[in-house]
C-alpha cells in the first residue's frame, strides 16, 4: 500500500503494523456525506426498491422465488472470490448427493446455508457482532485448510491481514491490524444499533456499513463474503425491503474493478460521494434484475401448474412443482417425505413430471437417483 495515495481527505490514520508496512485504521462512522450530490442516484433506486416491493406485495407465495434468488447470489458472491461451481451442483448438494461433491461446491452450499442463517438471527437479534461471526462461522464450517476452513471460523483475526498481491509490501490496501480492527468493530456494532437509525438513509447506510466492513477487514479469510451478506441484512433490518430478495453480487461482479477502486478511494481520499454514486447504481441495477428474474420464476410456475392440472388429476404433482422451486433437485425418497405417500406412488410423480418436461434424471448418482429441473435452474441462473 502505497502511503503517497493518501492525502488530507482520508478518513483515518496510518498507523505502523508488525509487518513493517503502514496500515490504514478507518475513523467511526458515520462520515460527513453531501446528501445533495447524490440526491438524483438515490431518487432513482427509492423507486428501483419501490418497484421490488410491489412486485412482492403481488406474490401469492414469496417463497417460491427466495431460494433460487438466494442460490444465485451464494453462487456469484462466492465467483467473485474465485469460487466456482454451477446451480446444478449447488442443488444436486442441496438435496444430499454428497458422493462427488466439489470443494467449492462444499463452499458455495455454506454461503447458501450462512445468508439463510442470518435472515433466521434477524428474526431475534439486532445486527451485532454475534450475528457477523456466526455468519462467519458457517461460511468456513468444515471446510479443508487453505480454503478457510484453517483461518479460525467465528473469530475475528489474530494476524495482520493485507489485500491484493502476495506480499503485505506489495499489497494493495492493508487493513487495520487485529486490535485496532476489534475497536473498529466495536465502533461499527454501535453504529448500526445508534439510537437514531433515521439519521442516515437505509440504503446509504448499507453503503457506508460495507465499506467500513471490508475496510476493517476483520477475519483473516472471508471478509468480502460477509460483508456481502451484511448488504441486504442492513436493508431488511431498516425495514427498506420487505423480503429477502435484494443480492448485490452480480451487479458487483460485474464491477469488480470499480468497486474495488472507489473503495479504496474512500479511505485513501475520503471520496464518499464517488463510492455513493456507485453503490446507488448498484442497487438500481440490483432490484430491476431482481424483478426480472421474479417474473421468470412466476410465470415458469404458472405455465407449469396449468400444464399439471391439465394432464393430471392429482393434486401431488402441483406440490412436487412449488417445491422444486425452492429445492430443484429431488429424489424418490425426497418426494414420498414430501408428499407422505408411498415409494411407489412417489416414483410415479416423478414420472409424471418426466413426462411434462419439468424434471430430468441427473447423469451420475444412482442410490438414489436424482432428477432435476432445469428450467427453474436455469431462471436463476
Ligand atoms: N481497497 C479496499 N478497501 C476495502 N475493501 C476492499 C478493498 N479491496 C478489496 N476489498 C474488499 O475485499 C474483498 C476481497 O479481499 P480478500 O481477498 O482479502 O477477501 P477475503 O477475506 O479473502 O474474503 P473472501 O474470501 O470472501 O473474498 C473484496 O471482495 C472487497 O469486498
Ligand atoms: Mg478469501
Amino acid at each position: 500500500m502505497d502511503p503517497r495515495s493518501f492525502n488530507s481527505g482520508s478518513p483515518g490514520k496510518l498507523i505502523d503494523t508488525s509487518l513493517g508496512v503502514k496500515a490504514f485504521s478507518p475513523d467511526p462512522l458515520p462520515p460527513k456525506i453531501d446528501l445533495a450530490a447524490v440526491f438524483l442516484a438515490f431518487g432513482e433506486s427509492m423507486a428501483a426498491i419501490g418497484a421490488l416491493n410491489a412486485k412482492i406485495a403481488q406474490l401469492r407465495n414469496p417463497h417460491i422465488i427466495l431460494r433460487p434468488l438466494q442460490r444465485r447470489e451464494a453462487l456469484l458472491s462466492s465467483a467473485m472470490e474465485g469460487t466456482f461451481t454451477t446451480t446444478d451442483e449447488l442443488a444436486l448438494l442441496e438435496a444430499g448427493a454428497e458422493e462427488g461433491a466439489r470443494a467449492d461446491t462444499r463452499e458455495v452450499l455454506n454461503y447458501a446455508r450462512a445468508l439463510t442463517h442470518a435472515l433466521n438471527m434477524m428474526e431475534q437479534l439486532p445486527i451485532c457482532h454475534r450475528m457477523i461471526r456466526e455468519v462467519h462461522e458457517k461460511l468456513l464450517a468444515g471446510l479443508p485448510r487453505g480454503r478457510g476452513g484453517d483461518k479460525r471460523p467465528g473469530e475475528y483475526k489474530r494476524d495482520q491481514n493485507w489485500i491484493g498481491g502476495i506480499s503485505p509490501q506489495s499489497a494493495r490496501f492493508v487493513p487495520p491490524p487485529p486490535k485496532e480492527a476489534a475497536a473498529a468493530m466495536d465502533q461499527l456494532e454501535a453504529f448500526i444499533n445508534r439510537d437514531d437509525p433515521q439519521s442516515i438513509p437505509a440504503l446509504l447506510e448499507a453503503a457506508i456499513v460495507h465499506y467500513q466492513f471490508e475496510t476493517i477487514h476483520p477475519f483473516a479469510d472471508g471478509n468480502g463474503r460477509v460483508g456481502r451478506i451484511l448488504i441486504p441484512l442492513i436493508l431488511q433490518s431498516r425495514g427498506l425491503i420487505t423480503a429477502p430478495v435484494f443480492y448485490p453480487s452480480a451487479s458487483l461482479e460485474a464491477r469488480k474493478d470499480e468497486y474495488i477502486d472507489l473503495m479504496f478511494d474512500v479511505s485513501s481520499k475520503g471520496r464518499w460521494t464517488q463510492w455513493l454514486h456507485f453503490f446507488l447504481s448498484v442497487c438500481t441495477d440490483t432490484c430491476v434484475t431482481s424483478n426480472r428474474l421474479i417474473d421468470g420464476l412466476i410465470s415458469l410456475q404458472n405455465e407449469y401448474r396449468e400444464l399439471a392440472m391439465s394432464k393430471f388429476r392429482s393434486n401431488n404433482v402441483v406440490i412436487v412443482i412449488d417445491h422444486l422451486f425452492s429445492s430443484p433437485v429431488v429424489s424418490t425418497p425426497i418426494v414420498k417425505k414430501l408428499l407422505g405417500v408411498t415409494h411407489r406412488a412417489a416414483r410415479l410423480t416423478i414420472a409424471n413430471l418426466e413426462e411434462i418436461g419439468v424434471l430430468e434424471k441427473v447423469q451420475g448418482p444412482s442410490m438414489p437417483e436424482y432428477f432435476a429441473a432445469r428450467a427453474i435452474l436455469r431462471a436463476s441462473a
